[in-house]
């Protein structure tokens, strides 16, 4: 399991970590903060703050708001409420939790930086190197390239990609390149193509970062403001524009497009899928605190630890709000909310095995908000979850449109992908 601290020391050095710690002491002051509470260890069980895992203790804040009841109290009963119902949902996130999409977003232009005949587990494909350059006339001072990998068969036409968020840690030099993983060949197998974004081309995965990339862009070089957005609204803004880029590749078909992220990519994925309905369907991999789970329970990571100056920036400056003087028990939203923006588009919850990933991700906490999202795509004219009681581990959950997947590996969606390839064929296979 990946430690925050752990995340820092890799994605940056001394200066990224004071300039980070420069930022979020802003925003407290900004807030009239003055101290937030600590967040969980999820290192050492010893520690007098260790990350929870006993389910008698994981609920303290047991009133979760409702997903179909609007604000004043009255029932939701039909579609028709339901996107009424649904942009309340959307204020509420937007304001609380991940800020505010700007408006007027500067253009960005694809160019195929190469084009080479490539292979993929035996099988002939083409791989384009793609930059987005986005349009900084209106602050010169900072540029922005969304960087992007798309393989597809060689010969493809109008074939459907899968978009992941990549990590793309820097490589060192003269290491061995990684055989490709798996996933890749299976995607390929089907005669789908895949897509590897950067999402650190165009946002930083840290405080210090929000004065530039897409976010300090918009902002000319100036600290955000509590309602801005965050890197996890970035990010996904980010696939929309590369969604662009599908939409005219004629090897492509935009239509059938996944997004696909684990982790902090995971939340990415999540917040994209509930952003861009353009996206066919999410799968959205162990995205723990701040994506598909309930944020309120006390189980793995708390709100308090994505408060942090490690975290904070995936959100609204106003998320850390809720680590003092606020509790997670204060937030107006939750994580089920969250996954039901993405309905009735098909979607795809995964998670590892709590004996192998750690228990960090909540893996509970992610079925719940599995559960309680379901009844939006009932209601939508869609089959929901197919579990009433969290399956074990290994048994999929994936008959509705709405699945749950809890595969018996670590802190990877690599088991769960010859299940997710199966969900995906059943829409993708109908438009052929
Ligand atoms: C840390 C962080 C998690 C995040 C994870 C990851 O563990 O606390 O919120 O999901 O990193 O991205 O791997």
């Amino acid at each position: 399991m990946l430690t925050p601290i752990l995340f820092i020391a890799m994605a940056q050095g001394q200066n990224g970590r004071a300039a980070t710690e420069a930022d979020h002491a802003l925003l407290l002051k900004t807030l009239n903060i003055t101290s937030l509470r600590g967040g969980a260890d999820g290192m050492n069980p010893n520690a007098p703050n260790a990350a929870n895992t006993d389910e008698s203790k994981a609920n303290p804040y047991p009133n979760i708001p409702p997903l179909l009841t609007f604000a004043n109290g009255k029932p939701v009963k039909s579609a028709r409420d339901w996107s009424r119902r649904r942009a309340e949902i959307a204020e509420l996130l937007d304001r609380e939790i991940y800020g505010r999409t700007p408006k007027n977003l500067p253009k960005v232009e694809w160019t195929v930086e190469s084009e080479a005949d490539t292979t993929v587990g035996g099988f002939e494909t083409k791989t384009k190197k793609l930059v987005g350059k986005v349009d900084n006339r209106g602050y010169p001072a900072i540029e922005v390239n969304i960087r992007m990998t798309l393989v597809t068969p060689r010969q493809a036409k109008k074939v459907p990609v899968i978009m992941e968020f990549g990590f793309s840690f820097p490589q060192r030099p003269g290491a061995p390149t990684p055989p490709v993983p798996e996933w890749q060949s299976m995607v390929i197998k089907e005669g789908w193509g895949f897509a590897i974004l950067e999402p650190g081309s165009y946002q930083a995965d840290n405080g210090g970062g929000l004065r530039a990339g897409i976010i300090g862009l918009v902002n000319k070089g100036e600290p955000r403001k509590p309602e801005d957005w965050g890197a996890l609204k970035a990010w996904g803004w980010g696939a929309s524009r590369a969604l662009d880029y599908l939409e005219r590749d004629p090897q492509t078909d935009a239509k059938r497009v996944v997004i696909e992220g684990l982790s902090r990519y995971g939340k990415a994925a999540a917040v994209t899928m509930a952003y861009e309905p353009r996206f066919a369907i999410g799968f959205i991999g162990s995205s723990g605190q701040g994506g598909v789970k309930i944020w309120r329970r006390n189980s793995g990571e708390q709100v308090e630890n994505v408060a942090s100056s490690g975290e904070y920036h995936w959100m609204a400056g106003n998320y850390v709000k809720y680590a003092g003087p606020l509790t997670p028990g204060d937030m107006p939203v939750d994580g089920h909310q969250l996954l039901a923006m993405s309905a009735p588009r098909p979607a795809f919850v995964g998670v590892g095995s709590p004996r192998v990933e750690g228990t960090w991700i909540d893996s509970r906490g992610t079925f719940i908000a599995t559960q309680l999202a379901s009844p939006v795509w009932e209601l939508l004219g869609k089959k929901g979850l197919s579990a009433t009681e969290m399956p074990p581990e290994g048994t999929p959950a994936q008959a509705g449109d709405l699945a749950f997947s809890q595969h018996t590996g670590g802190h990877t969606n690599g088991p769960n992908w010859a299940n997710f390839i199966a969900f995906a064929k059943r829409y993708f296979d109908q438009r052929r």
